[in-house]
């Protein structure tokens, strides 16, 4: 089963594909840079007897991509110390998803974090956003790493990552 990379930041080639292209060295796998799709924001139909989806945009063909995977790796910048605008409105759509029965049991979730201002500490929040939605789905959520980086091109000039990118490393190579 494919493994899919979902890159939330608005620079295609900078710090977070690179990472995420990095961590998926010789995995097979595809990118999908959320940025490229139009996703509308989520609607709460909950009490207007509306069906929860939405199919007027890309949300419904990212999921049938999303469906075919067994590894997710979720790749964001960090803006304004939360996660990039394009996940946050994918993930919310999974509300979508979730209503309609989606099958999102048991799929791995690996995340990637990018800031520039002390991201582990100051952008805590995302880890435990996926995480906690990984879990309100019955998603493995596989770890986090979170890398300071700032130039579009700083993570292609390192040589070092922190153990935590090794560590995600050596959870996706005992699936491939
Ligand atoms: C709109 C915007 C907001 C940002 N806000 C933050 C922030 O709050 N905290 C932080 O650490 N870095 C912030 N940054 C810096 C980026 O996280 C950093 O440059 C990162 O390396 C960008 O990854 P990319 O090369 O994949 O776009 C921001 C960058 C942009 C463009």
């Amino acid at each position: 089963m494919t493994v899919l990379l979902f890159n939330a930041s608005a620079r295609k080639q900078g710090n977070t594909a690179t990472l995420g292209e990095r961590l998926l060295t010789d995995i097979p796998h595809t990118t999908i840079h959320l940025m490229d799709h139009h996703l509308n924001f989520v609607q709460d139909n909950r009490d207007t007897g509306r069906p929860q989806a939405d199919p007027t945009d890309d949300y419904e063909s990212l999921m049938a991509q999303f469906a075919t995977a067994n590894d997710i790796v979720l790749a964001t910048p960090v803006y304004w110390y939360d996660m990039a605008a394009p996940l946050k409105v994918f993930m919310d759509r999974w509300f979508d998803s979730y209503t309609n029965g989606f099958p999102f049991a048991g799929k791995r979730v690996y995340l990637l974090i990018v800031g520039a201002d002390q991201p582990e500490i100051k952008a805590a929040g995302i880890a435990n956003a996926v995480r906690y939605s990984c879990a309100w789905l019955k998603m493995d959520f596989c770890g986090v790493t979170t890398v300071t980086a700032d130039g579009p091109h700083d993570i292609a000039a390192m040589t070092t990552f922190p153990a935590s990118f090794g560590a995600l490393r050596l959870n996706l190579e005992k699936i491939v």
